[in-house]
């Protein structure tokens, strides 16, 4: 919907049929639609997808959703941060169209019992320390998917294996959009934006741009002709010193299949993910 002065006013949709029905309107004067699935607690790398999906779309629907399947019963679903109208702002200062915030009824009835699994591209680096997270992630966001039907869907490349599993699963199930995916947004420090960047004392958070920078120098070595073996331990080292602890995994993959790899002699992604005092940061960068 448009003000007088043409700026666009957000509408909230907490139910599916209403967004179908506003979708459809669009499809009707031939607007495409880009889909950006979120769990609130919006940051400047959620936004800057919201950017890139009004720079290539017609319209924007955001989804703000805590999807309760993707976490583990010990992981922090209650604690994670949810600030609906602060995120309902942000959205409106950007002439988003739609917000769409499905209460946990609305997403999954009484009796839901199906689920989508995608193997293979799930199995390591996340998946082998928290093997419920992809289920959860590829089952809501097939379920955004089939229900805007928008023409493209907007993902940070924060979360990189989760950007290869949405591709993979909507490539595989023939669901007609375009999966973008869209550069990692940091702090003036290197630190990936992340809405669990809140859970950081002021000391943890002065220590976690040392994962960017363990992630840059193993690139480096690589580029170099450095095996991944002998640069991750060198990072592994690095990131004790500077108090992360357990590492999760510290990798290098292939760029699209994520099959580690010993030196970058293709596409490569070297990847992270470890525990700062109760946060769990997670981090990729590129190799060359
Ligand atoms: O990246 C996230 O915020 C979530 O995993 C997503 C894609 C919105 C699914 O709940």
């Amino acid at each position: 919907m448009r003000t007088g002065d043409g700026a666009k006013t957000l509408e909230v949709v907490r139910d599916v049929a209403s967004l179908r029905a506003k979708v459809r309107e669009w499809r009707r004067q031939d607007e495409t639609v880009g889909l950006i699935p979120t769990m609130g607690a919006l940051h400047d790398g959620h936004l800057a997808l919201v950017k890139a999906a009004l720079d290539s779309c017609d319209h924007a629907v955001t989804t703000i959703f805590v999807n309760p399947t993707q976490f583990a019963p010990n992981e922090d679903f209650e604690a994670y941060p949810r600030d609906e109208a602060d995120d309902l702002s942000k959205l409106q200062a950007l002439s988003a169209d739609v917000a769409f915030v499905p209460p946990v009824e609305e997403m999954y009835a009484d009796g839901f019992s199906t689920s989508v699994a995608v193997s293979g591209l799930t199995e390591g680096l996340c998946g082998a320390t928290r093997p419920h997270f992809f289920g959860g992630v590829a089952t809501v966001v097939s379920k955004l998917l089939l229900q805007a039907l928008p023409d493209k869907a907007f993902f940070g490349e924060k979360d990189y294996q989760q950007l290869q599993v949405v591709t993979r699963m909507a490539r595989d199930l023939d669901i007609p959009v375009e999966i973008v995916g869209v550069p990692t947004v940091r702090e003036a420090d290197g630190l990936a934006m992340s809405s669990r960047n809140w859970y950081l004392s002021p000391e943890e958070r002065a220590a976690a741009p040392a994962l960017y920078k363990v992630l840059c120098d193993i690139a480096a070595k690589l580029s170099a002709g450095q095996t991944s073996a002998a640069a991750i331990a060198e990072g592994r080292t690095v990131l004790e010193a500077a108090g992360f602890g357990p590492i999760d995994y510290i990798e290098v993959c292939d760029a699209s299949s994520l099959e580690p790899l010993e030196t970058a002699d293709r596409p490569a992604r070297v990847l992270a993910a470890a525990h700062l005092g109760r946060t769990r940061l997670i981090d990729n960068v590129a190799v060359g």
